[in-house]
């Protein structure tokens, strides 16, 4: 499958409506994803990306449909991650003369990864490449966003922004263009795609969007790697990233716990009738960790103002749910969010001040020392975790 973007732009990538997860096992898919590939025909050919290596033979063969792969003047690799870069190997099988420009540090990770020493160009910011009948690319590097190596290209006529991984969604549609798909669907995979690849990068992503910005240039269609190509209204997204990348939160308050006789629950929803008691307008949302997908969960902290995180003592620590989502949060470098800890406990009853540590480390003002509950929490207990959402409300 190919079809034409626009004049003699074709996208030429891969529908994976089968992907469930990425990144190994960390990040989940729910709606498949895409490796978009795109093919510029001008007086010079070039192939921006390819695809993901599983598909590589059915990347190459297809593309070999569209054009003499010998007549492919130019490869762009925007970014070596191998859901991009991972057809590159059976490629160059093909046509190992043919030019490869990426950032210098774009060489490091391909050699890297194939170890191969293809014709490799190095580009920096500003750099351009003349593709004949008047239209130029011109190179950005998006560096951390989200990997040192990490460019954009932006081809002059056309007014197209090949931006890479940012402003992608993992998101299976055979439409393919931001206008024609479920508004809803999509912008919530924008939303988790950004919290929880970007959020970690957002002071970059703001420089990065704002110095593009500052060039002026038109932008007609933002063609990115993954899901959809936003043709609509296509600095919407642009403007969503801004939005994202400056300490974003909602009117939320997320409490995450796990427990093991329903103990910790209880407490979760007694804390939830106090912070009610105080505050109707509050959109707060509770979670079982361990039934819950953890990006999603990612996803649920990044909209809020607010987290509480609950878990039983066990072993003098936390269970092991907790703590898996605890070192992801640790490594989003959540801004301007708050955060506390609750649990029951039988005899120690470590497990709120291990996690209001670990919130600490992660960057959260955290409010107080917690509530913990002995055994399974009776009427006292429980009224104790009202006034202590009463509290967490009042902060
Ligand atoms: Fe879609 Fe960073 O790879």
């Amino acid at each position: 499958m190919s079809f034409k973007i626009k004049n003699n732009v074709y996208w030429v990538g891969k529908i994976d409506w089968e992907l469930r997860k990425f990144h190994g096992d960390e990040y989940s898919t729910h709606r498949g994803s895409t490796y978009n590939s795109y093919l510029i025909r001008e007086e010079k050919n070039v192939l921006i990306d390819t695809v993901w290596m599983p598909f590589s033979k059915e990347f190459v063969k297809n593309l070999s449909k569209e054009i003499d792969l010998e007549k492919i003047d130019y490869i762009i690799a925007n970014h070596a991650e191998i859901d991009h870069s991972g057809s590159l190997p059976e490629l160059m099988e093909r046509i190992p003369n043919t030019p490869i420009y990426c950032t210098a540090n774009g060489v490091k990770s391909l050699k890297g990864h194939y170890h191969k020493d293809w014709n490799f160009k190095v580009v920096k910011t500003g750099d351009t490449l003349d593709l004949g009948n008047g239209k130029q690319l011109i190179f950005v590097e998006m560096r951390m966003l989200h990997w040192p190596d990490s460019m954009a290209c932006y081809l002059t006529g056309d007014n197209i922004l090949f931006s890479n991984d940012a402003f992608g969604q993992h998101y299976a549609s055979e439409y393919m263009y931001n206008d024609l798909v479920d508004q809803d669907e999509l912008f919530m995979e924008c939303i988790k795609y950004y919290a929880n690849i970007l959020t970690p990068f957002s002071a970059l992503v703001d420089k990065k969007i704002k110095e593009v910005l500052a060039l002026n240039i038109p932008i007609d269609i933002i063609a990115t790697s993954h899901g959809v190509i936003w043709r609509d209204n296509p600095t919407q997204i642009v403007e969503k990233y801004l939005s994202w990348a400056n300490d974003y939160q909602e009117n939320q308050i997320t409490i995450l716990y796990d427990t093991m006789w329903d103990g910790t629950k209880r407490m979760a929803e007694a804390i939830t009738k106090g912070i009610r008691e105080i505050d109707t307008n509050v959109n707060v949302k509770l979670y079982h960790i361990a039934k819950t997908d953890k990006n999603d969960l990612i996803t649920e902290i990044f909209k809020s103002r607010i987290i509480l995180v609950g878990s039983p003592t066990i072993g003098g620590g936390i269970l092991s749910g907790v703590a898996e989502i605890l070192e992801m949060i640790k490594g989003m470098r959540f801004k301007n969010k708050k955060a506390a800890s609750f649990g029951c406990y039988g005899w120690s009853g470590e497990s709120i001040k291990v996690i209001k540590e670990h919130l600490e480390k992660s960057g959260f003002s955290v409010i107080n020392d917690g509530v913990r509950a002995l055994w399974n929490p009776d009427d006292e207990s429980l009224e104790k975790c009202v006034a202590f959402g009463r509290e967490i409300a009042n902060s």
